[in-house]
């Protein structure tokens, strides 16, 4: 089946990535058409918009999208690209599946969790102002709608993929009426899942026994902000940020990307490591039901990482972007 996927190339490293990550797809036997656009500051310089509208509807019309990260223009007036096209498309999900790969060292082994994180409210409503000169007030939103469509996504998620739990963390100890709403929405929702056993952390606890030992922990539910913290600690237990994958989804749309960011200190000089924009496209292949091409790549970019011959900088070796995504490609080359 041919697919017509929405690519957004990204800032910085973004064109590199995309274009190493389309090579890998393309000669892995994915039939595909990409409906390529511009945002961030690439399209800023070119259409005067972070977010165009052209792209918008694309993603509307093709309901998925491989999306290389962007940079954020510096300066007043300029709200984070990446929350606002989570908000444009109501993308309520951020999920990161967080698993030790073999042959990247790291501290642990064994790890095998799965980050859902709300990801249109909390703290990240951008609803802030001064007081007075000297006090600035941050609205903390939690809604039970927000809270419990993303704790069905999580127990969904869990019956599907054959995992036993869903920790809920909060900090409700505290925040008894946000953090509370958010914990009774998810323990409402897990009354619905009796075959899901459901607990629950208060989030610096969670932080400790994740670093104690991380593979205790199955699926973990959290709103925006513990979840976008967690979710780069998660990352940093099993080889940081370039080997994680994530997913923001919607009802219907998907916008699979990396969970670096620009890196504009490495932009251009071809040494970028595109496997975590791999990774979230694999996640991708098998959303859309390809999930023989995806594990055509898994299983290629194993025996890339486990020969050892072919890897960028930031995992020891010396290969250029390019020559790491055509030593996967070679390998998973469809037959
Ligand atoms: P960053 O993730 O771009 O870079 C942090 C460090 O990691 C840098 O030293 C960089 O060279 C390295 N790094 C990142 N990705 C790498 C890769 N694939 N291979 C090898 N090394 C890699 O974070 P930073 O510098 O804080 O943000 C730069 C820009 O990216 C900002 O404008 C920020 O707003 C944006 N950003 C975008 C995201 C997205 O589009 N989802 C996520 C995070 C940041």
């Amino acid at each position: 089946m041919k697919h017509t996927i929405t690519l957004i190339l990204g800032d910085g490293i973004g064109p590199e990535v995309t274009a190493a990550v389309v090579t890998v797809l393309e000669r892995s036997g994915l039939d595909v058409e990409w409906d390529a656009h511009l945002a961030g500051a690439a399209s800023l310089e070119r259409h005067g918009d972070t977010l165009p509208v052209p792209l918008l509807d694309s993603i509307k019309r093709n309901k998925i999208a491989l999306k290389g990260p962007l940079t954020t223009p510096v300066g007043s007036g300029f709200t984070s690209v990446n929350v606002g096209l989570r908000k444009a498309l109501d993308l309520f999900v951020n999920l990161r599946p967080v698993s030790s790969v073999p042959s990247i060292t790291s501290r642990y082994e064994g790890v095998d969790l799965v980050i859902v994180r709300e990801n249109t409210e909390d703290l990240y409503a951008g609803l802030e102002h001064e007081v007075v000169p000297g006090v600035v007030e941050s609205l903390k939103i939690i809604t039970s709608v927000a809270s419990t469509r993303v704790a069905r996504f999580a127990f969904d998620y869990a019956r599907e993929h054959g995992r036993a739990r869903v920790t809920a963390v909060h900090k409700a100890n505290i925040m008894k009426l946000s953090d509370g709403l958010f914990l009774e929405s998810v323990r409402n929702v897990a009354a619905k899942y009796p075959d899901i056993t459901c607990d629950d952390r208060i989030v610096d606890a969670a932080c400790m026994h994740l670093v104690m030992d991380p593979t205790q922990f199955d699926v973990l539910l959290l709103p925006n902000l513990y979840g976008d913290i967690v979710s780069d600690l998660c990352a940093g237990l099993v080889g940081g940020l370039g080997v994680v994958p994530a997913a923001n989804l919607g009802t219907d749309i998907g916008v699979f990307e990396a969970v670096h960011g620009s890196a504009p200190d490495i932009a251009g000089q071809n040494v970028a490591n595109p496997m975590a924009l791999l990774l979230s496209a694999v996640l991708m292949l098998r959303h859309i039901g390809e999930g023989t091409i995806a594990d055509r790549i898994v299983s290629a970019l194993g025996q890339v990482l486990s020969e050892g011959r072919v890897r960028t900088r930031d995992l020891g070796g010396s290969a250029t972007t390019s020559a790491f995504a055509d030593a996967i490609a070679r390998k998973a080359v469809a037959a």
